[in-house]
């Protein structure tokens, strides 16, 4: 059938390139005219695995086109059009759904009859009502709304569209349901479940998501500080905690706490909701002073490890990412960790594999930009690990201990803990004490 995507984003274009591979016909709508191009030649502006080849595909086959402008939607008939513009945090940390509405206007004038306007952008509770409303108002046909909020994390973002946990569809009227099953077909065999349900639900749904992975990451962190001046060590804590099946093991990472551009925005959101409400913030208000806390803990870790003020200390930092695997910088607490460390009066030098060029956009000259991870090193009183990509796994470490003023290495994400470095005569610190890697777990222990 045929669909519209607003939004060329990291969740717009995912969804447009797997739906249109799935054999929909897709016409996605991106008003920047720079990333237009580019999709057109079948680039995808940021790093996600898998992707552009799923680009070249559809395009190539014809089932994905784009365009600049709305209107295109009139003619190209869609049964359904995803919206997956951007909902930033405003002022008050709610999100922000002007685009979201503006969208809604533009294609009250555009869509013919029963078309269903899919909201897979995260949006605030009460989201769907007020678009429902707005299109009974402003549209001269009867259009349908749904709420399908999306899963993916970046990185990953293709396989978790073919292969979601769950796929959740808020929707009240019969037909739109109808169209949605027809849309997600190709993609039911392969999900965990499809749950249809009320509006507000979805919306929710979305948001206790992330806020929880959230608390995960703020709840191991914070045992990790409690291990530390315990002597407790954070991993065998973690490991011996997520073997629970009711915990789980993912999410219990301890390390510079969390970024990137949802699980912040969205913890910010339910805040200000659960305050607009009067219920209820300080669990969520907790999470966020403790993932903020990891920037000043890492500061100390680095002092300690220096034996003095940061003032003047040349710094090496691996990573800029919020996390491995895109090159997405956003809300990325290495972002805070280099301004905490200029802030300090220290040099610093930044390598990423692949958000070199997002970090130049944000800090300019004020710090230097490594070609790689040994130029990182070079020269600098320690280096301090950021981001968990694999590459910093493979390097030799003889060569950065022999570019190094002193071989100093403070791993924010835990990621060398298996290397030992210690015996290569590095002083090797993750956040949480020196890290000693879980003992092997014998298969007796798990039965
Ligand atoms: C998240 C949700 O996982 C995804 O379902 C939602 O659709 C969008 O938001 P994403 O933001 O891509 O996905 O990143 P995610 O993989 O969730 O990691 C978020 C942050 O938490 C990263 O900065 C990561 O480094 C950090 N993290 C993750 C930890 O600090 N510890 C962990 O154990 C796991």
């Amino acid at each position: 059938m045929r669909v519209g995507c607003i939004g060329a984003g990291y969740v717009g274009l995912v969804t447009s390139a797997l739906m249109a591979q799935k054999g929909h016909e897709v016409l996605c709508i991106e008003k920047d005219i720079r990333k237009i191009s580019l999709l057109r030649q079948a680039r995808v502006p940021f790093f996600e695995p898998g992707l552009e080849d799923i680009l070249r595909e559809t395009l190539r086959n014809g089932q994905l086109q784009f365009s600049t402008d709305i209107a295109a939607l009139g003619e190209f008939s869609p049964k359904a059009v995803f919206i997956c513009v951007g909902t930033p945090s405003s002022e008050d940390g709610g999100a922000d759904t002007r685009m979201v509405m503006e969208v809604v206007d533009q294609l009250a004038g555009t869509l013919e009859a029963q078309t269903v306007v899919v909201l897979k952008s995260t949006v605030p509770l009460g989201t769907y009502r007020r678009v429902d409303l707005q299109l009974k108002a402003k549209a001269r046909v009867p259009l349908y709304v749904a709420n399908n909020p999306e899963f993916l994390r970046e990185g990953s973002a293709v396989y978790d569209f073919l292969y979601p946990d769950r796929i959740v569809i808020g929707y009240e009227d019969e037909r739109a349901r109808g169209v949605l099953e027809e849309l997600y077909a190709p993609f039911f065999e392969a999900s965990g479940a499809t749950l249809w349900m009320d509006p507000a639900s979805a919306e929710l749904i979305k948001y206790a998501s992330n806020a929880f992975l959230a608390l995960k990451i703020s709840f191991v962190n914070l045992m990790g500080d409690l291990a530390a001046k315990t002597g407790g060590d954070i991993w065998k804590v973690a490991q011996g905690v997520g073997m629970d099946k009711r915990i789980g093991p993912h999410f219990l990472s301890p390390g510079l706490g969390y970024g990137g551009s949802c699980l912040p925005k969205d913890t910010r959101a339910l805040i200000s909701t659960l305050e607009s409400l009067g219920l209820d913030q300080g669990l969520f208000r907790s999470v966020e002073r403790i993932n903020a806390s990891r920037i000043d803990l890492a500061l100390e870790v680095l002092k300690g490890a220096l034996g003095g003020p940061l003032e003047g200390a040349a710094l090496g930092v691996w990573g800029a990412a919020f996390k491995a695997r895109t090159d997405d910088i956003r809300e990325a607490p290495s972002l805070r960790l280099i301004q905490a460390l200029l802030d300090s009066g220290t040099k610093v030098k930044v390598y990423d594999p692949k958000a070199m060029d997002n970090l130049k956009g944000l800090f300019g000259r004020k710090i230097e930009y490594a070609k790689d991870a040994y130029d990182a090193a070079s020269d600098v009183d320690a280096l301090a690990l950021a981001t968990e990509w694999p590459e910093f796994l493979e390097v030799s470490f003889d060569r950065v201990k022999g570019l190094m003023r002193q071989p100093v290495i403070i791993d924010c994400r835990s990621h060398l803990r298996g290397l030992q470095l210690e015996s290569k005569g590095f002083y090797y610190a993750t956040l949480h004490g020196p890290a000693m890697p879980p003992a092997p777990i014998s298969a007796g222990s798990l039965l």
